[in-house]
């Protein structure tokens, strides 16, 4: 059996699926690894770091496509390589359903075995591949180190002779997986952390990292079962604007992140809450892609109004490629770990197993 892994299209994605690592991994399983010439150069990984490890080297794109049983991705293929794959071949990688859905439908035409790794259940066994929490945990992490970046004053407390800087404020929008490594970043770096959520039993998870948290008056717990928000009532948007009001006129940088599964990002700050903010201050959106926790923040722009940045995240992850690349890689290992028997030597595709019936994407979309 063969994985093969091509390149991805560099002028968007500058992760890889594959590490030498991870090949090294998928090798002692007993199957055979395949890349396409300068996998990983942008990198500054060669194909020697590959073939040290076992992996064979092909010299073009179609090479790779007619010769593995199981391709691994980052993103969804595009036309002309889902043209080259051969029926039956098992395609991994994180497809973005909701956006590729016309390239999904022709993939499923040709009989390919396709697994969507941002539908893993959130379950302790899938844990190791979660695909999400991963990449969302450097994103949370970069998004304070580019906050700070356009930021123009320091953020940390320094007394010096000259005088006393004062520490800068930082609130961060929901405190999930990029919202917890958010508060982490922040309050190592040295600022003043504070953190809000719809959540109620992110208030401790954001205590125990050191940070403040603020509750809106009088809201009930907004959690799923599953863990996950809920979608908040016009009273709770209404209450979370008025405690918004202050927060913001204290804090230098507000960093959101606040998002609920299948929905656009919740609309948290608007065009008047924004100008509430001093002049100079920083709103960095992670939800930027997904429409946007902030009024006036866009996909890959920062558009200054009234003195206040407002940063629209878009492609964070090609900001630490090489390191989402190796946390990906890792989880994209532990999945194929999970779908090969070594007994059979064959990949097993059992519905019964919930990672892989939730994973898998069935039928014309
Ligand atoms: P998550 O689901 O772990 O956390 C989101 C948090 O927002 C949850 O704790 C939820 O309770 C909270 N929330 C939902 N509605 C809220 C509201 N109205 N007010 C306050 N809090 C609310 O999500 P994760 O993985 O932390 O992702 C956060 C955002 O970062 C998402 O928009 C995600 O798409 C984005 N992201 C962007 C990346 C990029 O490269 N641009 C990479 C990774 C994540």
């Amino acid at each position: 059996m063969i994985i093969g892994s091509i390149k991805e299209d560099l002028s968007l994605e500058k992760r890889v699926s594959l590490t030498p690592e991870s090949a090294k991994n998928i090798i002692s399983l007993g199957l055979k690894v395949c890349v396409e010439k300068d996998y990983a150069l942008h990198l500054g990984l060669n194909d020697k770091d590959y073939t040290d490890v076992g992996v064979i080297i092909k010299e073009s794109q179609n090479d790779v496509l007619q010769s593995s049983n199981l391709l691994t991705k980052v993103n969804c293929p595009v036309d002309s390589e889902i043209e080259k794959i051969k029926e039956n071949t098992i395609l991994i990688g994180m497809m973005n359903p909701s956006k590729n859905q016309n390239l999904i439908s022709k993939i499923l035409k040709k009989k390919i075995n396709l697994f969507s790794l941002e539908l893993l259940p959130r379950i302790t066994r899938a844990q190791s591949m979660d695909v999400l929490s991963s990449q969302s945990n450097l994103a949370g992490y970069r998004s304070v180190i580019d906050s700070i970046f356009e930021f123009e004053k320091a953020v940390p407390m320094m007394m010096t002779a000259a005088g006393t800087v004062p520490a800068a404020k930082i609130l961060v929008i929901g405190a999930g997986v990029a919202g917890l490594q958010a508060i982490a970043t922040a309050k190592r770096l040295g600022a003043i952390v504070s953190a809000t959520d719809v959540r109620a039993a992110s208030k401790e998870q954001v205590e125990s990292l050191g940070g403040k948290f603020l509750e809106v008056e009088g809201s009930k717990d907004m959690e799923t079962s599953g863990g996950y928000a809920k979608e908040t009532s016009d009273d709770y948007k209404k209450k979370q604007a008025e405690m918004m009001q202050s927060a913001l006129k204290k804090n230098d940088i507000v960093i959101c992140t606040a998002l609920i599964p299948g929905k656009p990002a919740p609309k948290i700050l608007s065009e008047e809450l924004v100008k509430m903010m001093k002049p100079g201050s920083i709103i960095y959106d992670l939800a930027a892609e997904q429409g946007g926790n902030s009024a006036f923040s866009e996909p890959g722009k920062i558009n200054i109004v009234n003195g206040i940045k407002i940063i629209g995240v878009k492609n964070l992850m090609n900001r630490l490629p090489l390191t989402a690349s190796n946390l990906y890689a890792k989880n994209l290992f532990s999945f194929i770990r999970n779908l090969y028997s070594k007994e059979k030597k064959d990949f097993n595709i059992n519905m019964d197993d919930e990672i892989i019936n939730q994973s898998i994407l069935k039928g014309e979309m």
